[in-house]
C-alpha cells in the first residue's frame, strides 16, 4: 500500500527557479510513426491509465497513457527515485486528489501534464511520450529512441 506524503500542496513550489530537473521527452522528427493508443474517450480526466510497452534507448519498458485537464499524457513507467514501476495497483497512478501522479513505492509526486518531479525522493521528471489524438483515437509517437515493441 502507497504511503502518502504529507504535503500540502501550498507548500509545493512550482516556479521554474524550484524546479531543477525537466521532464525528457524524446526529440520528435515529422517522420517518427504515430501508433493507434486507445480510444479517446477510453482516456478519463484523473482515471485509470491506459498501460502499453515500449523500446526505450533498446530496452522493453512500461509506459502509461493518462488525460489531465482534457489532454492526453503520457510517460515511462519508471519512477526517477528507483528505477520501479509506480502503479498502486494496476493502472492507478492518480494520488487521492487527482492532482498528481503518485509513486507507491516512497510516495514521489509528480505533475501530470509535464511530469515534473511535484515533491517526494523523485531525482528529476518522468520520460515523456508524445501523443497526439485526432479522429477520436489517441496516438503515442515514436521517437530515435523510442520505438514499438517488434514481434
Ligand atoms: S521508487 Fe518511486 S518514490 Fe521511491
Amino acid at each position: 500500500m502507497a504511503q502518502y506524503p504529507r504535503f500540502s500542496q501550498t507548500s509545493l513550489d512550482f516556479s521554474d527557479s524550484a524546479v531543477s530537473d525537466t521532464a525528457s521527452a524524446p526529440a520528435l522528427a515529422d517522420t517518427d510513426p504515430k501508433i493507434p493508443l486507445c480510444n479517446g474517450a477510453d482516456m478519463v480526466d484523473g482515471g485509470d491509465a491506459i498501460p502499453f510497452d515500449v523500446v526505450y534507448a533498446g530496452q522493453t519498458c512500461r509506459a502509461f497513457a493518462i488525460r489531465f485537464d482534457g489532454k492526453p499524457q503520457a510517460y515511462l513507467n519508471r519512477c526517477t527515485h528507483v528505477a520501479m514501476e509506480m502503479d498502486y495497483q494496476p493502472n492507478k497512478f492518480y494520488d487521492l486528489t487527482g492532482q498528481w501522479l503518485i509513486c507507491a513505492t516512497h510516495g514521489a509526486l509528480y505533475q501530470p501534464d509535464t511530469g515534473r518531479c511535484a515533491g517526494g525522493p523523485c531525482r528529476g521528471g518522468l520520460v515523456k511520450i508524445q501523443l497526439s489524438e485526432f479522429d477520436g483515437v489517441v496516438h503515442w509517437h515514436t521517437a530515435y529512441n523510442l520505438k514499438a515493441l517488434s514481434f
